[in-house]
């Protein structure tokens, strides 16, 4: 079963065909993230403006992909894609309005069925898309942390379509706790997540003789709490004692911590066999690295999957395959943006 899916929550906008939700066939994603470093943040009716421009190239560069890679002409492509699939929440309402219209339209032309995929499982779904390296062979039930810049959340996946939410942010998310605290360290004005984990990797002299907070670390739940360590990263750098990048290395260590030892808590409780890392903070090196050290040295037996660094940030390929593996159909006026969406919706 071929899925053509659609991704246009924030400020991408991606188009993906994917087989048997696991076959990457062809994918496109563009991104407005530039003119939103220039206004140093996202402004809502910017990044719809952009989806509206880009979504009908994205598209058409999708199949035309597609055609190349399935060897067959592009007028008959649409005979090959069996559903479509669109991302219809959480994001911007604006943004969100673009990828669904487009999605019914194809549908429409084509008499396809319509299936709506929840942005933050997909997120999780980027792990079951086969690399040239290996088939994933996901093992349930799997303890998923999902990081993102809007979401924090930790969920036990028991079988496709069935999961127990755990935990999560009761404040910022921490991708959100990374692009505040590069802000405020002058290391990027929007999306500066990676710019401060790059900066603190390169850092090697002494470490900061203050630590910053672990926070909710000890207690005995899968909450999240990262507003009041930007609070503490402030405090430590007006005080213009330390470098910048020792306080980014210590910063980077307090939420890299906090989020595998919850990870870990998850694991032993629920005896879960596999972890599943997903959203755009999986792409830091440190969580992805501290993740697979501290879970193999405690549970040899669990296996810990980590996305591509490609599909660790929004695309539309972890889409499709969510798509496929939930298969969640809907008719068209049941297909509206939720921007409030949760993990648990
Ligand atoms: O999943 P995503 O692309 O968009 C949302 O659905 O929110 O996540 C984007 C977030 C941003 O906050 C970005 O700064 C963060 O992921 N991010 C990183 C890294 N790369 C992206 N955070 C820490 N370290 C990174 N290397
Ligand atoms: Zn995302």
């Amino acid at each position: 079963m071929k899925i053509l899916a659609i991704e246009s929550s924030c400020d991408e906008t991606a188009c993906a065909i994917v087989g048997n939700g696991t076959k990457e066939i062809a994918s496109e994603v563009a991104s407005s993230a530039d003119m939103h470093h220039i206004t140093g943040g996202i402004v809502p009716e910017v990044a719809a403006r952009k989806q509206v421009e880009y979504i009908v190239p994205v598209v058409d560069s999708t199949l035309h992909k597609a055609s190349e890679s399935l060897g067959i002409n592009i007028k008959d492509i649409k005979e090959h894609i069996d559903a479509i699939a669109v991302t219809v929440g959480p994001g911007l309402a604006g943004s969100l309005i673009v990828g669904i219209e487009a999605a019914k339209s194809l549908a429409l032309a084509w008499g396809r069925p319509i299936i709506a995929v929840n942005h933050l499982i997909g997120h999780i779904y980027a792990n079951f898309l086969e690399t040239d390296k290996e088939t994933p062979g996901i093992r349930f039930p799997a303890a998923a942390l999902v990081v993102s810049g809007g979401h924090t959340d930790i969920v036990l996946m028991k079988d496709h379509g069935n999961l127990e939410y755990l935990g999560g942010t009761i404040d910022d998310a921490a991708g959100e706790a990374f692009d505040k605290v590069a802000r405020l360290l002058g290391l990027g004005m929007y999306l500066g997540g990676a710019n401060l984990s790059r900066t603190a990797s390169e850092y090697t002299g002494v470490e900061l003789p203050e630590k910053l907070p672990r926070s909710l670390l000890h207690q005995n739940n899968y909450d999240f709490s990262f507003s009041g360590l930007k609070t503490a990263v402030k405090r430590l750098a007006d005080k213009n004692m330390y470098p910048v990048p020792a306080i980014a290395k210590e910063f980077e260590e307090s939420v890299v911590e906090v989020l595998t030892e919850k990870t870990l808590k998850a694991v032993e409780n629920t005896k879960a066999k596999s972890v599943l890392l997903g959203g755009g903070v999986s792409a830091n090196r440190k969580l992805r690295n501290d993740l697979i050290n501290k879970v193999g040295e405690k549970f040899p037996d669990v296996v810990v999957h980590i996305p591509p660094f490609r599909l660790c940030t929004d695309n539309a390929v972890s889409i499709a395959s969510a798509a496929y593996f939930n298969q969640n159909y809907k008719t068209f006026d049941n297909i509206t943006p939720n921007p409030s969406m949760t993990i648990k919706d």
